[in-house]
């Protein structure tokens, strides 16, 4: 889960002028209906887009490279893609995520497919993968458990990352289950497989795993963040436990020993300020070898732990 401060992992956000007014805004009908590409990109950012993103949303309508919208910005855009350029430029302005106007976020290294059911992927989670590659490392067949698994980055960046092993990515909503189940395809990890799970309550009480990792919703029920920037437009389940922000990492810390191998990992993504909080958890579940990875701000980010063999 992203936590909004200080480290903002938010999109760049455009000033977007009132909603009908201006004579560049896309809604007025003042466009002409088959600019060309360089026009195109002009009235995107008169009308208020960094020119990144404008070429961003041009990329994702023609399909072509930022190469080829330089060499080809003299081909006109059909009226059909004018339209829908002209309305995510709108949509761009009224404050939503690139991520979910492209339908895409890469990480580590591979592009996943998002949808406004699952949070967008952060580059700061990518700490977490690191964090749990070190711990797998020279462990063969490794067990894995993703708790509360969005988009999947975490269950299949490992999945592809150590083919070898078998993970298990749960999470309560179904419609982001369908969503990494989508992209388990796309990217080909084979080795995944998908639960509906209020946290552990659906697991099997036989399974045991050598890792679990989890990114849960950390963000306080009382936090303004939550009504600002990106996150007005993400699934509020994904954010938020509607209590103090730790409630979830409590119950995910509190179950985990009985789901681990001996010897085996937690490793829990939170917010910048709640490390020492993360760490007691860890401890009062019985864990040890207890330490957090900070991210390149410096700040707390993941925290994790051993369950004694
Ligand atoms: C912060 S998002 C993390 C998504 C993804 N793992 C990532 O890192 O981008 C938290 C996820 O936990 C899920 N979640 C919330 N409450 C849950 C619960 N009680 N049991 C299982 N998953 C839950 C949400 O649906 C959401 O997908």
């Amino acid at each position: 889960m992203p936590h909004p401060a200080p480290a903002a992992p938010s999109a760049p956000q455009a000033s977007p002028p009132a909603a009908d007014s201006g004579p560049d805004n896309p809604d007025s009908g003042r466009w002409p209906s088959s600019p060309t590409l360089r026009e195109a990109q002009a009235l995107a950012t008169a009308a208020g887009l960094p020119v990144l993103e404008a070429r961003m949303l041009l990329g994702h309508l023609t399909g072509y490279s930022r190469t080829q919208l330089i060499t080809r910005d003299d081909e006109a855009l059909t009226p059909a893609r004018r339209e829908a350029l002209a309305a995510l430029v709108a949509r761009r302005l009224a404050g939503e995520p690139m991520a979910y106007l492209l339908g895409e976020r890469e990480f580590f290294g591979r592009v996943f497919r998002v949808t406004p059911d699952v949070l967008i992927p952060r580059p700061d989670t990518e700490i977490a993968v690191e964090a749990a590659l070190a711990r797998l490392h020279g462990r063969a067949r490794p067990h894995l458990l993703d708790m509360g698994t969005g988009s999947g980055i975490l269950a299949l960046t490992l999945a592809l990352e150590r083919p070898d092993a078998e993970v298990w990515a749960t999470d309560v909503s179904p419609a982001a289950l369908a969503v990494a189940q989508d992209n388990a395809a796309r990217l080909g990890a084979g080795n995944v497989r998908f639960l509906r799970s209020d946290w552990y309550a659906a697991l099997p009480e036989a399974v045991r795993f050598d890792l679990i990792i989890s990114n849960p919703p950390y963000i306080a029920a009382a936090d303004p963040h939550l009504v600002q920037g990106d996150l007005r437009f993400e699934p509020v389940d994904a954010l938020t436990d509607h209590g103090d922000g730790l409630g979830d990492l409590r119950t995910i810390a509190a179950g985990a020993p009985a789901r681990l191998a001996p010897g085996g990992w937690l490793l829990v993504e939170h917010g910048y300020d709640q490390g020492e909080a993360a760490r007691g958890l860890l401890a009062a579940a019985g864990f040890v070898e207890i330490s957090t990875a900070r991210d390149l701000g410096g700040n707390e980010r993941c925290s994790g732990g051993r369950l004694a063999t």
